[in-house]
């Protein structure tokens, strides 16, 4: 194995900088050639690659984004696309290839395997949903641009004793918002997993009024009901004006954290370890504070991502 080619997919994630960097520099440090596609798995399609070199990562450590652009292809999903990928990579002569992404991009990675192309998966997305990873790069920044976020509210929303709306991103999913809204002390957390109906909502609200709380923080993930919704459904139902802010893409900005930028190394790192190993066809992760890696399909089978007992002791601290 002589050249491995490195990608980025999906939603960018603070921290995929440092993961390119990561596997630019092991490769290196093994004597491999490197190479970045670029705009994700439609750059093998249209064979758009630049050779890397140990300053071609050099400080981006530290840069939210990625350097190697981001792009949802249409066209890789399908069987002729993920062909053409593979032959593409096979004329370029990319022995192996690392996808940085969420859940869609390890699905494509996933499927480049099963083609018998060797890949290995790093998972990265703010969303943290990826079936069976605990901790995807990204999260840990996202979370506490969030959090930054509900304290700044805060202030505002307990001055003028409103109800706040705050509307977190997680596609489908509600962890992003779960964690948050815990680490936020907010009163009440929707996320599509556990559904509730307004009338709860206006009860928690009612019951914080009850004793002498007169403003209140209501985090809604994006997959459960628009924030605007929320906000136009509690007036009309109890009357309660509220004041709403969607953080869109401002989650997926910024620096990212200590915590995401040495995640992103050992895992970048990692997936160069597993390579140059011949163990293909995985998604590398850290349990126990230790790297390890899992078969894709071990991945996709797990279930329910929601920690219940987190989601319960949310609502219990904010009686
Ligand atoms: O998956 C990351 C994410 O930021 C989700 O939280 C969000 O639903 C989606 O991407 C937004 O994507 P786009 O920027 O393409 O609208």
């Amino acid at each position: 194995m002589n050249r491995i080619g490195v990608l980025t997919s999906g939603g960018d994630a603070p921290g995929m900088n440092a993961a390119i960097r990561a596997v630019v520099r092991s490769g290196l440090y093994y004597g491999k050639e490197m190479i970045g596609v670029k705009y994700g798995f439609q750059g093998l399609l249209d064979k758009n690659i630049e050779k890397m070199r140990a300053g071609s990562v050099g400080s981006i450590i530290q840069r939210g984004g990625t350097i190697l652009q981001s792009y949802m292809s249409e066209d890789i999903s399908t069987d002729a696309g993920q062909e053409k990928a593979i032959d593409n990579m096979k004329e370029l002569e990319i022995d192996a290839l690392i996808v940085i992404g969420g859940r869609e991009a390890m699905k494509t990675a996933e499927s480049l395997s099963e083609k018998n192309f060797p890949c290995v998966g790093i998972p990265a997305v703010i969303d943290n949903n990826i079936p069976g990873v605990e901790e995807s790069i990204g999260f840990d920044t996202a979370l506490n641009t969030v959090i930054d976020y509900i304290d700044r509210i805060r202030d505002t929303a307990s001055s003028h004793e409103k109800t706040s709306i705050i509307e977190v991103m997680g596609k489908d999913t509600g962890i992003l918002a779960l964690w948050s809204g815990l680490a936020g002390g907010a009163e009440n957390i929707l996320i599509p997993e556990k559904k509730e109906d307004v009338e709860g909502i206006v009860e928690r609200i009612k019951r914080g009024e009850g004793r002498e709380k007169r403003y209140s923080i209501i985090i809604v993930a994006e997959g459960t009901v628009s924030g605007n919704d929320l906000t136009v459904k509690l007036k009309q139902d109890a009357g309660i004006d509220s004041r709403l802010t969607v953080l869109g893409h401002t989650q997926r900005g910024g620096a990212p954290s200590a915590r995401d930028r040495v995640l992103a190394s050992r895992l970048g790192a990692y997936a160069i370890d597993l390579l140059i190993n011949h163990k293909f066809g995985k998604v590398v992760q850290i349990r126990n504070n230790k790297p390890v890696s899992m078969n894709f399909k071990e991945i996709f089978s797990q279930a329910s991502l929601i920690d219940d007992e987190m989601y319960d002791l949310s609502e219990r601290l904010s009686l």
